[in-house]
């Protein structure tokens, strides 16, 4: 029953005029079932597989993220990753589990490939939630995580493409663009030319789970910004904003700009809408609303004050409903949004849901 109190809030956070986009995602209502960002379509479906043999939400989500975490040609998440300033590769994920109400998490972990395993030895064999850096990494090799050279050949070849064309100023000669390494001509197909001239594209993978038995569980994965500032982390290690999970209500999560979703606890606010009588996909287009009323620098809106950034969100209830929604309709690939989705009728991409028509700008 949602009272009339909460059903006026939740009114009050729809104040833009633009209609929401297509209506798929509002789906669901079968368990178990696995929702998350397109990238991570076999993850979901090895997850929805997992908990159909009876393993634990959870375990679930994670192999099915280990599997983008382990795939070099995934340049977001996980090994291949394309790495910070300096050429290293950081990693953040977290974890979170409905039935025990646990989290754990890691950030700027160096050389782990699966940051998603560590951040669950780290919710289950410590009193803590985040560790980051240099005690992240002590830590999982205290847990006899193989140490592995995360940068692959590919990524070190877009690193040094986007070093040598980051000024006129500086002593990098601009590479020829008629001879360009067919690694960097295959990032720029699968990223866009944009993902090198703004160096704040985004990956990461998500997945929400629910169980046959209600139960839930989330992970989010990623290797952060392109060429961000080393020891840069975003939202998708911190709980309550990356992932976020309560038994009883939902799971959430996000991929895209990790800053705006930090600014406003996306996964926190998306479960706490669904609380209130919200569906998933609407929980998830509430945050994007917040983003778009709380979004106030000029730096980071279009000519008509729209946030100019992708983000996306995940949610799944309790009862099996899922749901997506993302900034802009449009990927940077210039094909149309999507998400993933794992229940009884198999694994596929549906259409997302989405605040505005178009296409992000930064
Ligand atoms: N959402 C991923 C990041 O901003 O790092």
């Amino acid at each position: 029953m949602v009272s009339r109190r909460l059903f006026l809030s939740s009114a009050a956070l729809a104040p833009f005029a633009h209609a929401a986009g297509a209506p798929a995602g509002t789906g669901g209502g079968d368990r178990p079932v696995v929702v998350g960002s397109s990238n991570g379509l076999k993850a979901a479906e090895l997850a929805l597989a997992r908990m159909q043999a009876g393993v634990d939400p959870l375990d679930a989500v994670i192999a099915g993220v280990n599997l983008v975490e382990d795939d070099p040609n995934d340049m977001s998440v996980g090994y291949g990753g394309i790495p910070n300033e300096d050429g290293v590769v950081q990693l953040d994920a977290c974890v979170m589990h409905g039935p025990t109400a646990r989290a754990g998490a890691v950030a700027s972990l160096e050389g782990i490939k699966n940051p998603s395993k560590v951040a669950k030895a780290v919710m289950e064999t410590t009193d803590h939630i985040l560790l980051v850096g240099p005690g992240a990494r002590r830590f999982a090799e205290m847990n006899g995580f193989p140490v592995e050279n995360l940068l692959t050949d590919k990524a070190r070849k877009v690193w040094l493409y986007w070093k040598q064309n980051l000024s006129a100023k500086d002593k990098w000669l601009e590479p020829d663009a008629a001879k360009l390494d067919p690694a960097v001509q295959e990032f720029i197909r699968d990223y866009g030319r944009d993902s090198f001239r703004d160096p704040r594209s985004h990956g990461t993978v998500h997945l929400s789970a629910c169980d046959g038995r209600g139960d839930l569980a989330g992970c989010t994965s990623t290797s952060g910004l392109f060429f961000k500032m080393p020891g840069r982390v975003g939202d998708s290690p911190i709980i309550g904003a990356g992932c976020f999970v309560d038994n009883a209500v939902g799971s959430a999560g996000s991929t895209g700009r990790g800053e705006a979703n930090l600014l406003i606890s996306g996964g926190h606010l998306i479960v706490e809408r669904m609380r209130a009588g919200r569906s998933p996909k609407d929980a998830c287009l509430d945050a994007l609303r917040r983003i778009a009323e709380t979004t106030k620098e000029k730096r980071l809106l279009d000519d008509r004050g729209r946030p100019a950034f992708p983000i996306s969100f995940y949610a799944v209830s309790k009862s099996g409903a899922y749901g997506m929604a993302t900034m802009w309709s449009t990927r940077p690939s210039g094909k149309p949004a999507q998400f993933a989705v794992a229940d009884a009728r198999g694994a596929r991409l549906e259409a997302a849901a989405f605040l505005y028509e178009g296409m992000a700008t930064i």
